[in-house]
Formats: structure tokens, sequence, C-alpha cells
């Protein structure tokens, strides 16, 4: 469920009219709504025991205003560089609820991590066990750790985004698990805190996380009869979001939690949940105007201001994305099937093909759907195109917080070396 919705004809944010809103801060832009993303957080957070920690994935949505409004419900911080972490903490997410994941931290990253004092380190790697002994030892500290173990189980969502299967660079292998557990154990500085699975994302059926979290539960038991201490498990992210409304739901995070708590019964453990795209992918819209209907040869292109830069998900992965007008179309109104196109120049700047939408003409004004999650935090500036600024919207309420960059701004980014000064 989200907060969008027609009131009076127009699509509004809560109660934010999007056709004003583009009015007053220009189009493209990213819309989130508060009550879409504290609405899922509460439902997510309700699904699992008491005491769970929901490490809000910040690479879904980075922007700071976002986090401060998950970190006032209590929401905890699952970053993937010194960057988020830094994000994170500036949000008001306490140290104690961020957990750091990631197959490439650096050592400077983990200094980082150690300084701020954060609850977890989600090591893939046996060197990135070395590495992590090493800084925390010259850091004067014990790095809590939490193994991230390769559970070689088909997520069976999109390839690009699946992690859980013996051919993908995440987590150890299953085979080498308690062998890597030994060697952690052996290592001054590092204090093992648990097991960690992340084994993909828009996820769809709760069978692959079953059985992921089946095999989990097995070597918590093994792990603990090596003598280990393992007091938590983080099971990741990964449920998916309804992209077409027309679509079967994924399934509830009640049905989700209900699966975790009863597989983990009994083993007093600590759950970790480190959600992304369920929080916010529904919580946000890019509002896109149209800047020419152009007719081709065998198809009509509605060209509009945002593009591959802003979304990338339909150019990266032929990702779906639902398409609304912003002025409510009336059941007789004429309709045309187009190609929503952007601005940039490559085939793949395609946001829809032979999308079925009432008639358009320039000017009118569009929101692609479902935008909240992997959208602005993977946009670029492509062809010098100032990213597409986000918008918060709470009740009535609206603030623009990510501006946008103008063109003299993104000029600014670059430097002349000497030898080419005149
Ligand atoms: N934890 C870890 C370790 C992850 O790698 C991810 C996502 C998450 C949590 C959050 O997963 P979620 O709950 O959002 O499914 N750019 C892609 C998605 C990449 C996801 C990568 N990892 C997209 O636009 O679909």
């Amino acid at each position: 469920m989200n907060h969008f919705s027609y009131q009076d004809g127009r699509l509004h944010a809560e109660d934010v009219d999007l056709a004003a809103l583009a009015d007053a801060v220009g189009t493209p832009f990213y819309c989130y709504s508060t009550a879409t993303l504290e609405r899922h957080y509460r439902v997510f957070a309700e699904a699992f025991p008491k005491g769970t920690l929901i490490a809000f994935a910040v690479k879904a949505n980075g922007n700071l205003a976002v986090l401060k409004t998950l970190a006032k419900l209590g929401a905890g911080a699952d970053v993937v560089s010194s960057g988020e972490l830094k994000k994170a903490l500036a949000a008001g997410v306490p140290a104690n609820k961020i957990v750091f994941s990631g197959v490439g931290k650096t050592k400077a990253e983990m200094r980082v991590g150690l300084d701020a004092g954060i609850y977890q380190f989600n090591v893939e790697s046996e060197p990135e066990l070395e590495a992590l002994n090493e800084v925390s030892g010259s850091a004067g500290k014990r790095a809590p750790v939490s193994i991230r173990v390769n559970p070689d189980v088909d997520a069976r969502t999109h390839a690009k985004i699946s992690t859980g299967k013996a051919e993908t660079k995440f987590g150890i292998p299953w085979s080498r698990a308690q062998q890597a557990y030994a060697l952690a154990a052996s290592l001054k500085n590092i204090e093992i805190t648990g097991v960690d699975v992340h084994i993909g994302s828009q996820i769809t059926q709760l069978a692959p996380f079953e059985a992921a979290f089946t095999r989990v539960v097995e070597l918590v038991g093994v792990l603990r009869g090596a003598g280990h201490s393992i007091t938590r498990i983080d099971l990741g992210g990964g449920l998916g979001v309804p992209y077409r409304i027309d679509n079967a739901p994924p399934p509830e995070p009640a049905a989700y939690g209900a699966m975790a708590a009863q597989l983990t019964k009994g083993l007093n453990t600590q759950l970790i949940l480190e959600p992304g795209r369920l929080i916010a992918a529904n919580a946000g819209v890019l509002v896109t105007r149209v800047i020419y209907v152009k007719s081709g040869e065998r198809k009509h292109f509605l060209i509009v201001d945002a593009g591959m830069n802003d979304l990338l998900r339909p150019a990266l992965y032929d990702a779906h994305h639902d398409i609304v007008p912003v002025r409510e179309a009336q059941p007789n109104d004429p309709r045309e099937r187009y190609d929503v196109v952007g601005p940039v120049c490559e085939t793949s700047d395609i946001f829809a093909a032979d999308r079925d939408l009432p008639r358009l003409k320039d000017g009118d004004l569009v929101a692609i759907l479902t935008a909240g999650a992997y959208g602005a935090v993977m946009s670029s500036a492509y062809n010098v195109r100032p990213p597409a600024p986000e918008v918060l919207v709470k009740g009535g309420e609206w603030a623009v917080v990510r501006p946008r960059m103008d063109d003299d701004a993104l000029l600014a980014t670059d430097r002349i070396p000497g030898w080419l000064e005149a």
C-alpha cells in the first residue's frame, strides 16, 4: 500500500498535488511519501520477533531525510561503504544499529566503522577477516563479526541481483564456512557474533529464503558445537515488491517474518534484517514531463525529460515500472501505445516499450511508479544532465531534500591540469 492517489483528478503524494509540485520545483524530480516509508517500516518491523534489528539497506535510498525518517522510527542501517556509514550516522542512526556489508571494504573504511563503534561487520572472505583483524588491532579494538556465508541457493530473481549462488562473488563458500569461523576464532582482534546470509533482491517467493535460512540454522548448530558463540543471525534483505499493479503480489512481510521466526525458534539468537526495496520502492515516484510526442515509422515515442541517468533500472535490468499520467485519465479518453523514452543518446534510454497510455501531448506530466528504491541512488550526470532532485512529502507539506544541480555546478566538478592552462 502507498500514499500516491488521484484526488480531484490529479495525482497526489499524500496531500500534495504533484502537478503543482512540478511547477514549483521543475521536472524531472523524485517524490517520496513519508507516510508510505513509515507504514512499510512498521509493517515489516512488526512481522518479526521483538528485539529484531531492522537495518535499512542504505543503498536502496540514501537520502538523509529518508534515513532520518526511518531512524526516528527506530531503524538501523545496513551500509556498504564508509560514505553510507557516515550518512547513516548523520541521519541519527545510532552506531550500535549499523551493520557494514560488502565484499570489498577497504582498511580505511574498516577503520571508520571501528572508530564509530558499529554493531557488526559482515565479512565475506578470509583475506577480509585478516585485514579487519589487523585494522582493529592497530585501533586497539575487537571487531564484532558475522561471516556472510554463501548458501548456494537460487533466489529465482534477475541474474544481476542474485547473490546466493556459489558462482557469485558473495559470501564465503559453504564448504569453507567452518574453516572460516575457525580462522576468525584464532584472530585475537575479531569477536565472532553471528552468521550472515543474503541471497538476492526482488525475491517474490518465500521458498528460496526458506532454503537459505534452513541451511544457516543448521550451520549455527554446527558452529556452536565447535565452540563458537553465535548470538545473532543476519538474514539479509531481498523481499520483493509489486512493480506491476496487475501482477500477483509478492509474499506479505508477516508470512516472511513468521517463516523466519519459526525456523530460528529456540536458537535464542537476535535476528537482523536488511530490507531496502520493500521499504522505499513504492514510497517514491519519478515525475517527468513530456517534451515531445514523436511519431516514428513504426512507433509513437513519448520523449520525457527524465532519462536513464535519472532512473537506470529499465536500461540495466529491463525492469518494468508502471507509468501513469498525473492528470487522471477518464474511461473514454483516447489511448495510444508509446515507447516512453528519455533524451539520452542511447537506445537503452527507454522506460517502457509499447506501453498503453491515455493519449498525451507535450507539457503533460507522467509519474514513473515504484521508483523510491535504487532510483536516485543510481543516478548519474551522464550526458551532463543534472540528476533529478528529490522531494519529501509529509501530509500537505513538502521539502526539496536534494536540490537539482545547475549546469554551472556540474561544470565546476572538473579540473584543468597545469599543462593545459594557457
Ligand atoms: N543487504 C545486502 C547485503 C544487499 O546486497 C542488498 C541488496 C540488500 C541488503 C537490500 O536488498 P533489498 O531488500 O533492497 O532487496 N540495483 C538493483 C538492486 C541491487 C540490490 C543489491 N543488494 C535494482 O535496482 O533492482
